[in-house]
């Protein structure tokens, strides 16, 4: 990926070059607009970081460093050696995304810090502050004291000044990262069965700003989540291998980066960039074999016990239906079809490791072939589906042979998932024993990334279901497109108390979406579905679906429901104009919990989208069109609730009509409860010729 340019990056001169008694040390440093302070402090031996905003502290001093497996540790008794400090400010183009361009300022502090006796073992902490926020990570020196290592915890403090409210969804639970956000203080959040909490954790300050804990660059590492700590505030609580060890590696050696994203308002946390520029820049030489679109499926009608995955009279992925669908994907527009359930090992009990998924074996009422060459003559591309059903050792076994198999039928998406529960996922050792793993530990971490790079030698791109979330690796692997990680749609057609509650769209923006995309499908048309499950329907109104096209955002986007019930539908045509790439992503308005206003200009091309949506409460926005270049006349094509929609009682009635507007006009958007509004702007006229 090109670096679009390189404006400065100035390695400045070694500030301290010190070898301490470690008595105490403090070291300070700014973000580019000087707003925010890191102070690092070694005292006795312990070293700590502390966080201020235009001098109210964020942060109060957090401690750092390790516990290693042989009891010895790396968080007292310790020496600042060294410290150097650098500045970086470059803008790169990402190939896809909500925004074309990313601009990465920051200022960086490296302090190295070595054990006062006995091995001296070192170990160096990179500070990076940006005007939104805070990075650290920690790297262990290739050194003669410290080769293989086992760590057996992080110490990594997160001391927050305040008891803030926060967003939560709880660690180390059997449906992983699915489960609805929760509010309430920070120390409330540790009730009951609840010990950790998964990161994006969204925390709202008392008159300050907001906040939002996570994580970059999670490469070779357990996921961090956090726990609560004695005395006040969070610690790092990484997920463990299941023999008890969070970590194995050999020096060299860097952990991810640990986030605190500081924005104004929520909106700030929706445009913020920082978990991406924490990443490494991207190692595909060709990125031009990527892109971006909107898919259908064979895949709603499974989840409403209309079809099936596995063989038999209902079985889904037949030739017949697939080419179906390719032909409404090509009549739209569409740019891909996902069929799932198109190869052998769905009949029985496939799920936890315990199936036999064949990835270049397709059910004999799928005809890989002829729909590869059916697909290829439509402009429609097939995208694949590797259920792995958490049978990792499989997958692995058949990932290249897949993948080729997939190129050689003109797949060039890849959706795989890992169903499973809890720490459900088996590991066969080398002597053949088998240990049960998290989704979320480091050796899981592994293989979800030998499988991006995978893909990326076979030219695949992928979507991850049950993956591990989202750390902003796209910016180096950009063929990681999108995943899962957070109750989708699907939970509407069987979830538990009736599915996901209006408010959850307004929430995700804030929460596991400042991680990055996510393959949410939306775009159920039917609603209610009475016929297939009387007792599940999907809590929205039609405005809302349409809505979250710009709301939720995903390189590859599905149009969820069943090609039969777009048929003669107006509202349909917003799916087939809304891009999955965009130039510029603005919020013009976020109330977390309550409403989300975003809009999106496409990339090179000069329309914006508008997606808002509410929560159960019924709500006028006025939305004020400054995006739009000044001194033109646009179209907005308008897809709102009609006047008595409503998502419990009426949630179908929508109201289609254009009007025309200027960068000056204030748009009243009426959302229904549970309602949504979505809008095309398009300039009235092309621009004159200069
Ligand atoms: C769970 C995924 O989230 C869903 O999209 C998929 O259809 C099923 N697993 C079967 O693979």
């Amino acid at each position: 990926m090109p670096t679009l340019a390189k404006l400065a990056l100035l390695a400045l001169p070694l500030l301290a070059c010190l070898v301490l008694p470690a008595a105490a040390a403090e070291l300070r440093a700014v973000s580019p607009d000087g707003r925010l302070e890191l102070r690092f402090t070694i005292a006795e031996g312990v070293p700590r970081y502390a966080l201020a905003r235009d001098g109210a502290p964020l942060l109060l001093p957090s401690r750092l460093g390790f516990v290693m497996d042989d009891g010895s540790r790396l968080d007292r008794s310790l020496a600042l050696v060294d410290s150097a400090r650098a500045a970086v400010d470059e803008t790169w183009e990402q190939p896809w995304g909500e925004q074309r361009l990313v601009r990465d300022r920051c200022r960086e502090l490296r302090v190295t810090l070595a054990e006062r006796s006995g091995a001296r073992r070192r170990l160096v902490v990179v500070f990076r502050l940006f005007d939104d926020g805070l990075g650290l990570r920690y790297e262990l020196p290739a050194q003669p004291g410290l080769r293989d290592f086992a760590i057996r915890d992080e110490v990594t403090e997160f001391v927050l000044a305040g008891d803030p409210w926060a967003w939560w969804i709880p660690a180390y639970h059997p449906e992983r990262y699915e489960y609805l956000y929760r509010r309430t203080r920070l120390s409330g959040a540790f009730r009951g069965r609840v010990r950790a909490l998964h990161t994006p954790l969204t925390l709202e300050t008392a008159g300050g700003p907001v906040l939002c804990l996570h994580e970059a660059a999670l490469t070779d590492w357990a996921s961090m989540t956090l726990a609560p700590r004695a005395g006040g505030g969070l610690r790092c609580d990484l997920v463990p291998w299941s023999d008890g060890i969070r970590v194995r590696g050999e020096t060299p050696h860097r952990s991810p980066w640990r986030v605190l994203i500081v924005a104004d308002d929520p909106g700030g946390l929706v445009t913020s960039t920082l978990v991406l520029s924490l990443n490494e820049p991207c190692r595909l030489a060709d990125t031009s074999w990527l892109g971006t679109g909107k898919y259908v499926g064979i895949w709603w009608g499974m989840h409403i016990g209309r079809y099936t995955w596995g063989s038999g009279p209902r079985h889904g992925a037949t030739t017949e239906n697939v080419k179906r669908t390719i032909d409404f994907a090509a009549a739209h527009g569409l740019a891909g079809v996902l069929v799932e359930g198109w190869n052998r090992g769905w009949d029985g009990d496939w799920a936890g490791g315990r199936g036999d998924f064949r990835f270049t074996e397709p059910h004999p009422d799928f005809d890989a072939e002829a729909l590869a060459a059916y697909a290829a003559e439509r402009g429609v591309a097939l995208v694949g589906h590797h259920e792995t059903g958490a049978d990792v050792a499989g997958y692995e076994a058949q990932v290249e042979d897949a993948f080729a198999w997939c190129r050689r039928h003109g797949i060039r998406v890849v959706k795989t998932g890992y169903v499973s529960w809890g720490r459900g996922v088996p590991r066969i050792a080398e002597d053949g024993s088998i240990h049960n793993e998290w989704h979320h530990g480091q050796w899981m971490v592994r293989h979800y990334r030998r499988v991006v790079e995978a893909a990326a030698r076979h030219g695949i791109m992928l979507d991850v279901h049950e993956p591990i979330k989202d750390t902003g690796i796209r910016r180096t692997w950009p063929n990681m497109m999108t995943r899962e990680g957070a109750r989708g749609q699907e939970w509407n057609a069987w979830g538990p108390a009736g599915g996901n509650p209006p408010e959850h769209e307004t929430v995700l923006p804030f929460t596991r979406l400042v991680a990055g995309p996510m393959d949410f499908t939306p775009g159920i048309f039917d609603l209610l579905f009475a016929d297939a499950k009387p007792s599940n329907r999907v809590n929205t109104t039609l405005a809302k679906q349409l809505a979250l096209y710009v709301v939720i955002y995903s390189p590859w986007q599905m149009a969820a429901d069943l090609p039969e019930h777009y048929a003669d539908q107006p509202a349909f045509r917003f799916i087939e104009d809304v891009p999955a790439d965009w130039e510029e992503t603005r919020v013009l308005h976020g109330l977390i919990g309550e409403y989300v206003t975003i809009v999106r200009r496409e990339r090179g091309g000069e329309d914006w989208f508008l997606g808002s949506v509410t929560d159960e409460a019924g709500r006028v926005l006025e939305a004020d069109l400054g995006f739009l270049d000044p001194g033109r006349d646009y179209v907005a094509e308008i897809y709102a609730d009609a006047p008595d929609a409503d998502w419990r009682s009426n949630p179908l009635a929508i109201d289609i009509r254009e009007v025309l507007v200027d960068s000056a006009t204030r748009l009243r958007l009426r959302l229904a409860p549970g309602g949504g509004q979505a809008i095309r702007f398009r300039p009235a006229r092309a621009r004159p010729e200069p």
